[in-house]
């Protein structure tokens, strides 16, 4: 995918990522985990968004501070209300400056893969090693991708269909970089739109040795917000300070 940027996704995503995310039970148990791991005021999320988690978490009285790359997502978020209360830098969070230490810091939905090598994403995780206050923590929600999906290293498949609707999903698998490039196709009565993603996936182990390098160690690992127990490959939220 040659002409992907790392603003590419938000740049199309921005207006539909609300309606996708728009799972409200699910979007609390986030908000109430990240409010238990913040032992302090003071919290920054890379890759913001549109604000679906950081928002709540500014209204319950928290410094919220984000980092977003996309300038449509970033207009989406200080759109909506109660957005004037996170503070966004518009920029790369490989290279971004907060303006804080913070207590917390987390990246939702696989964010650390934004990074599509090893080396970036040791890099970065070792910046935020320099953005945490003594005993801050970083949580990190990651998935694995399911590897029988992929025959010779594609699949297409049918991801939303409706009858007036239909969104295909086409992805390529490059498994020595570890990177997956996606997109998603909508078809419907009003045309086509193609929502590009590119990321670097790993496993809970290569996460642990990246995270070890970067001078982070693990406290915790589940598989949901509820702190269900963290047992298969799958999803995992892992919970690191720094050693
Ligand atoms: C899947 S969305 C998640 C948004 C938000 N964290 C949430 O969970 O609601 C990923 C976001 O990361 C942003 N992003 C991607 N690469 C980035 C980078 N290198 N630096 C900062 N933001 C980035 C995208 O523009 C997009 O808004």
């Amino acid at each position: 995918m040659e002409n992907y940027t790392p603003s590419s996704y938000g740049d199309t995503m921005a207006g539909v990522f609300d309606f996708l995310n728009a799972d409200a039970e699910e979007n609390e148990r986030t908000v109430d985990f990240l409010s238990a791991e913040a032992g302090g005021k003071y919290i920054l999320e890379p890759c913001v968004g549109t604000g679906r988690i950081a928002i709540p978490l500014a209204r319950a009285g928290y410094t919220v501070h984000g980092i977003e790359v996309s300038t449509a997502m970033a207009e989406q978020l200080r759109s909506k209300p109660g957005g004037d209360l996170v503070e966004v830098l518009v920029g790369d969070m490989l290279t971004a400056e907060p303006p804080l230490r913070y207590d917390l810091v987390y990246l939702l939905q696989n964010g650390l893969g934004n990074l599509l090598s090893e080396k970036e994403q040791v890099e970065y995780l070792r910046r935020v090693v320099g953005q945490l206050r003594p005993g801050g923590r970083l949580v990190l929600e990651s998935w694995e991708p399911e590897p029988e999906r992929f025959v010779d290293n594609q699949y297409v498949e049918t991801s939303l269909l409706d009858a007036n609707y239909v969104v295909l999903s086409a992805a390529q698998l490059d498994p020595g970089e570890q990177v997956i490039s996606q997109q998603s196709i909508m078809i419907s009565n009003h045309g086509i739109q193609l929502y590009p993603v590119r990321f670097r996936y790993f496993d809970v182990d290569q996460l642990d040795s990246m995270a070890a390098l970067a001078g982070l160690s693990l406290l915790h690992r589940y598989s949901a917000w509820d702190r269900a127990p963290y047992t298969e490959k799958g999803r995992s939220i892992s919970v690191y300070v720094a050693a």
